[in-house]
């Protein structure tokens, strides 16, 4: 039994966040920030909007692509690390906006590789004939976990939702997803939970440079060996939907698997780092433009606070 994917769908929020409009926050400049990161502008959410009406957008276009109705599910995890409450989580948020009930619905906490940990998650499931259907989402406002006086994170990060539809197939669908993490470097990227004695406390914090370093080395061989362990060749992939950090991150993976970017979905100038979502909203966003085509061997990978990593190997 394989998973494939059945639909997909993303939100991004309204407003707009330029480089001129950090300029006017920080100390740094447009220049500096595409130079080092490939960022032009994030959406940010607005003051009604949470992880949880973020992701009910996004599903509802998943769900629509998919043509099932909310009714049809069996699982829904969310991906995030913004979720308003510990309890109730995200994703039963979003059940009840779905207006459907009975079948599981949990967060997962994996920062910006919880779209890919949501997608191995259910892909086990439908592999071990537990559900048939899943809907996945990431979605994470990480524009309110940025101390908006720290110039080396607010420039970084966006809010928005990636939503995934994944059904039961007896092709595959999903070659591989995995995930992996190493605990041993868990103080280089961390977003505290509210103390509720010290508020102030709570932002996000990264040494951005040393997280950079692992990035690129953990991620290089990470692709590499996914498409080695499922018996394909480096040019059968036809697209690489990454993790959307750092467009210097993504070079140097594109690159270690001898890609051009032509064929790597870039949409980080546009929405920033939107941690547990960009992959999904990437996903979408490459499927809908027509890039992604049915029958394309297409590896999604991603990196983020654990320090975590994932890849899936699909074929769409
Ligand atoms: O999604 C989860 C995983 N996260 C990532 O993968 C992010 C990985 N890290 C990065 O993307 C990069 O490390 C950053 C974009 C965060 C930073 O780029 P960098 O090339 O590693 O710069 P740096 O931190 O080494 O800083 C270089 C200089 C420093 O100044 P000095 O010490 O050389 O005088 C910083 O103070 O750039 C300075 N700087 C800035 N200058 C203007 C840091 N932030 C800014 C800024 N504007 N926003």
């Amino acid at each position: 039994m394989y998973s494939k994917i059945l639909g997909t769908g993303s939100y991004t929020p309204e407003t707009v966040r330029t480089n001129a409009d950090l300029e006017k926050m920080v100390e740094t400049s447009d220049e500096w920030i595409v130079e080092r990161t490939g960022i032009k502008e994030r959406r940010i959410a607005g003051a009604d909007e949470t992880a949880a009406t973020m992701a009910y957008k996004a599903s509802l276009k998943a769900l629509e692509a998919a043509n099932l109705t909310a009714n049809d599910l069996d699982l829904i995890i969310v991906g995030t690390s913004t979720g308003s409450y510990a309890f109730p989580s995200v994703a039963c948020e979003l059940q009840k906006m779905l207006g459907t009930t009975g079948q599981g619905a949990f967060d997962l906490s994996a920062a910006c590789t919880g779209f890919n940990y949501a997608l191995t998650v259910a892909n086990s499931f439908i592999q071990a004939g537990n559900a048939k259907k899943v809907l996945i989402v990431g979605s994470d406002i990480m524009s309110r976990t940025c101390d908006p006086t720290d110039r080396t994170t607010i420039i970084l990060f966006g809010d928005g939702a990636g939503a995934c539809i994944l059904g039961a197939s007896e092709e595959p669908g999903v070659y591989s997803a995995n995930v992996k993490a190493d605990g041993s470097h868990s103080e280089l990227l961390k977003l505290p939970t509210i103390d509720r004695n010290n508020p102030e406390s709570s932002y996000l914090y990264m040494k951005g440079n040393e997280v950079f370093r692992i990035a690129v080395n953990t991620l290089s061989s990470l692709v590499v060996n996914t498409i080695e362990e499922n018996g394909f060749q480096k040019s059968d992939l036809k697209w690489l939907v990454p993790h959307q950090a750092n467009l210097r991150i993504i070079a140097a993976t594109a690159k270690k698997l001898g890609l051009p970017m032509e064929q790597v979905i870039v949409n980080l100038d546009k929405y920033g780092n939107t941690s547990g979502a960009s992959v999904g909203i990437a996903l979408d966003e490459g499927i809908r433009s027509g890039k992604i085509k049915r029958g394309d061997l297409i590896l999604l990978e991603s990196f983020g606070g654990g320090l975590t990593s994932a890849s899936a190997l699909i074929k769409y």
